[in-house]
């Protein structure tokens, strides 16, 4: 691991995946099993370089100990990261099989879900070589399936906490611009438009741009020049690393809230928005009600208690608020400091940073 910046977190441990017959490439980082078993979904994209997607699992395996500490979850924080084979000419099945053969090797220190580029069906595939998944479809009203309805859940209700916050004020007649409409973007979309709020969205998909200029009355934007249109809130809900010192320097908006993890493309933008007077919604924080869903599906647990979890997102949004606020700390600083803490207290002896 010598190759890797000396910058990044701390992990307990990082596995290699190689399985040449399926085509399986990637990584499972495990960054802190201090509260749990490490819980962090599947990535699975095309990556420029190993060294990119290490990157990619390193950063998304240290928000999942921040993002299940503070959502209260008995799970510390882990991610597999896998590249997307070449061409057409690979079996997904046979990739997911080695997949599940992997997590089962690590014997519970891993727990696995889907994430960008892979689904339920897929996580199916996986149960068949270990049972340390979850996101499996529900059977008979028990929790499960897709978990972007309970992240977008939880985006909303932490943007109508902290516009209320900000404002005083209800997200009727707000302006929210909308950066990806896929599973959460598209839910967070309908959210706000039965909200009363205005849409301006973008999307690499046509697809998806023509479905909400026809369901919710969209405006339609390039996505190089969302950022820069007039709006209220901004909700990045596509790839991480949208919010940058150039990015920012562009952006109309008072409130930042999103699902897209890594937000930030590093810690000093978060001191960058609070200077420009934006009030900057943790994406961890706000983005919990999936892994809420998946967790509770793990552990067999009912809908109230995702209900109840879910619901507990927007509190906590506020009371970081106050927390940076009477620290004088930056929400990200403010939230960092609030999740180690919570891993800390848990188990001392665990080093994470
Ligand atoms: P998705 O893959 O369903 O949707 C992403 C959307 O972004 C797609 O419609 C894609 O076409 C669009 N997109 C890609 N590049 C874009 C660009 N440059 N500009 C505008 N749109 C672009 O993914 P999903 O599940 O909706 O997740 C969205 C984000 O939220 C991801 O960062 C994910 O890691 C994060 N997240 C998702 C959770 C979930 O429950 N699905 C849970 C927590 C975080």
């Amino acid at each position: 691991m010598s190759a890797v910046s000396p910058s990044f977190p701390p992990h307990e441990a990082v596995h290699v995946l190689s399985d040449p017959e399926s085509g399986l490439r990637g990584f499972i980082a495990i960054h802190s099993t201090a509260l749990g078993p490490a819980a962090g979904g599947c990535r699975i994209w095309r990556y420029r370089s190993d060294r990119e997607m290490l990157d990619d699992a390193l950063r998304l395996s240290a928000g999942m100990s921040f993002k299940n500490a503070l959502a209260g979850l008995p799970f510390g924080g882990g991610k597999a990261v896998l590249a997307l084979p070449e061409g057409e000419d690979w079996d997904r099945e046979r990739l997911f099989k080695a997949f599940g053969r992997a997590v089962e090797r690590l014997d519970g220190a891993y727990v696995t879900a889907e994430d960008v580029g892979s689904s339920i069906a897929d996580m199916k595939v996986v149960s068949g070589k270990t049972q340390y998944v979850a996101g499996l479809p529900s059977k008979g009203g028990a929790t499960g399936g897709d978990p972007s309805p309970w992240t977008a859940a939880g985006v909303f209700m932490a943007m109508q906490a902290a516009w209320s916050h900000a404002t005083g004020k209800s997200l009727a007649g707000v302006v929210v611009g909308v950066q990806g409409l896929g599973h959460v973007g598209a839910d967070l979309a309908e959210r706000l438009h039965l909200a009363g709020a205005r849409l301006v969205v973008s999307d690499v998909d046509p697809d998806r741009l023509s479905d909400a200029v026809d369901r919710f009355g969209a405006k339609v934007v390039e996505p190089d020049h969302l950022l820069g249109e007039p709006m209220d809130i901004f909700a990045p809900c596509a790839l991480g690393g949208v919010l940058t010192t150039l990015s920012v320097a562009r952006l109309s908006a008072r409130l930042v809230c999103g699902a897209a993890n890594n937000q930030l493309a590093d810690p000093e933008v978060g001191a960058l928005l609070a200077e420009r007077g934006v009030l900057y919604c943790p994406d961890y924080v706000v983005n919990a009600g999936g892994i809420i869903n998946v967790v509770a599906e793990y552990l067999g647990e009912g809908e109230e208690a995702v209900l109840r979890r879910v619901g507990q997102i927007p509190q906590r949004l506020l009371q970081l608020v106050a927390m940076a606020k009477q620290s004088g700390m930056e929400m990200n600083e403010a939230a960092h400091d609030a999740a180690m803490e919570a891993v800390a207290a848990a188990n001392p002896k665990i080093c994470v940073a």
